[in-house]
């Protein structure tokens, strides 16, 4: 099928890419034309493992190309995916105004009929909006619509194999026909007929991806819903963790055992400095701010962003435990990305922590495998450093933000020769207090006796 894909940040390229290593024909724009410029040159402009090799096959076979000319990209699919950013208003709203310019692009460019899937993350009620303003742009006698809602549930760090080996496929439909043809495109995704590079072509066996059928709400609503629960769970773990250390309890003991219930389960129940990124605050905000436009007081959400906002106050409190001044200290910050394995800096924690540490008149210095660059442009008063080893040296704290295999495995006997001072506070939970003790470190950590 030929497919179009507009907008080509995290999510874009992703499903691109991956859609054409299934085999379909897929035409890819975006704004930004340096962007475009960099993709037609064969770059890949974020960093996400193995998306240059599935795009690179892709582009060799023929299946994926590269246009900053909207038109042209709109006029060349049956099928056009919305992929652009829906970031946060002041007020915590999502803002739809590229939606909203995207639509009124498909109206006036399309020349024959298009199914229009919403896959950036949108409010409950976007399709309906999306149908309208579709309506309402389209000349007299324009073509006809469709509309879907496609939410992507991929993690940045491990997106393409989340894209290749999803456990569920939701496509929220108007009508059997979309159904059929969402069910179309995912085929070769559900029948694992696709060269998949995590697993070198060999993938494990496992229960084929659920493809649920949804109405279009539904599915907009399953993913606000989703991200909320998650974003829920590692505010839950981190109460934990501050009663943990109210009490002397172990919140890695009791998080591990509440994780054995099935009813639980493991995942997002870390202790730390909470989550960032471009997709559970701005969601839980947005998610909060539909539920109140319609009536419904969703407490425990506003609950579970306070406590992640608490996050940074808390570490800033073990900071100054530690330090007693920060001012004219030299602090490390071990990681900028919002996770391990992206270059995506969007609500960081570590940003937030950067900023606290120059208004409190720190030297800091910074390092990260992959997120230097970003970070560079937003702090540039920051020294940055390829190399955690350089970083430290001459340290009086070390503040791990990012929990990169590379700082999980720093030999910190190593680092802590050439420190100022062995003080480490770990926003991750990564390192055991009683190792780091032995070599003589200063150490905190959250919800860990
Ligand atoms: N990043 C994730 O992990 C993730 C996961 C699931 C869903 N989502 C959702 O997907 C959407 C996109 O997220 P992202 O992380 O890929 O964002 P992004 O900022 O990386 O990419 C958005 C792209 O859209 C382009 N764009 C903006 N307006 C445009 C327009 N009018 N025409 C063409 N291109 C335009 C931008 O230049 C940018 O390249 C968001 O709604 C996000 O919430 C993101």
């Amino acid at each position: 099928m030929r497919l179009t894909v507009i907008g080509c940040g995290y999510v874009g390229l992703v499903t691109g890419a991956c859609l054409a290593a299934a085999g379909h024909e897929v035409y890819c724009t975006d704004v930004d034309r340096k962007r475009i410029d960099q993709l037609q040159a064969g770059q890949v402009p974020i960093y996400e493992e193995h998306l240059a090799e599935v795009l690179e096959r892709a582009r060799a076979e023929r299946k994926i190309f590269f246009t900053a000319e909207a038109s042209e990209a709109i006029r060349a699919g049956e099928v056009i995916f919305i992929c652009v950013g829906t970031p946060p208003r002041e007020n915590g709203e999502a803002d739809l105004s590229a939606i909203d310019r995207v639509a009124r692009q498909i109206a006036t460019e399309a020349r024959s009929p298009k199914l229009v899937i919403e896959k950036s993350t949108v409010p409950a009620l976007t399709g309906v909006q999306l149908v309208k303003a579709l309506a309402a742009y389209s000349p007299p006698g324009g073509v006809k619509f469709s509309v879907a809602s496609n939410p992507e549930f991929l993690r940045e760090g491990t997106a393409v194999e989340d894209f290749f080996h999803p456990d569920r496929i939701v496509v929220g439909v108007g009508d059997g026909a979309t159904a059929s043809t969402l069910g179309e495109i995912y085929r070769p995704i559900l029948e694992r007929r696709f060269y998949c590079p995590v697993h070198a072509g060999l993938c494990p066996a496992g229960p084929p991806a659920e493809f649920l059928v949804t109405t279009i709400n539904s599915a907009e609503l399953i993913k606000h819903a989703s991200n909320s629960f998650l974003a829920l769970k590692i505010s839950y773990a981190n109460v934990i963790a501050d009663l943990c250390e109210r009490i002397g309890a172990d919140v890695e003991e009791v998080t591990r055992a509440m994780g054995l219930d099935p009813r639980i389960g493991k995942e997002f129940l870390r202790a730390g400095l909470g989550f960032g990124g471009f997709c559970f605050p701005k969601d839980l905000q947005a998610f909060i701010h539909l539920s109140a436009r319609v009536g419904v007081d969703f407490e425990i959400l506003k609950a579970a962003e306070r406590v992640n906002k608490q996050r940074i106050d808390r570490f800033f409190e073990k900071i100054h435990k530690a330090l007693w001044v920060i001012k004219d200290k030299k602090i490390v910050v071990l990681g900028l990305a919002f996770k391990p394995d992206t270059d995506d800096i969007r609500f960081a924690p570590a940003l937030e922590i950067i900023r606290k540490l120059l208004e409190e008149g720190a030297a800091v210095h910074a390092t990260d495998p992959q997120a230097i660059g970003k970070a560079k442009l937003l702090f540039p008063a920051v020294c940055y450093h390829e190399d955690p080893y350089e970083a430290l040296r001459g340290a009086d704290a070390a503040l791990l933000c990012t929990e990169w295999k590379a700082f999980r495995e720093i030999d910190w006997e190593r680092a802590g020769q050439t420190m100022a001072r062995r003080l480490v506070i770990d926003g991750r939970d990564v390192y055991q207090r009683k190792a780091m003790q032995q070599l003589g470190f200063d150490y905190d950590s959250f919800g860990r006796p």
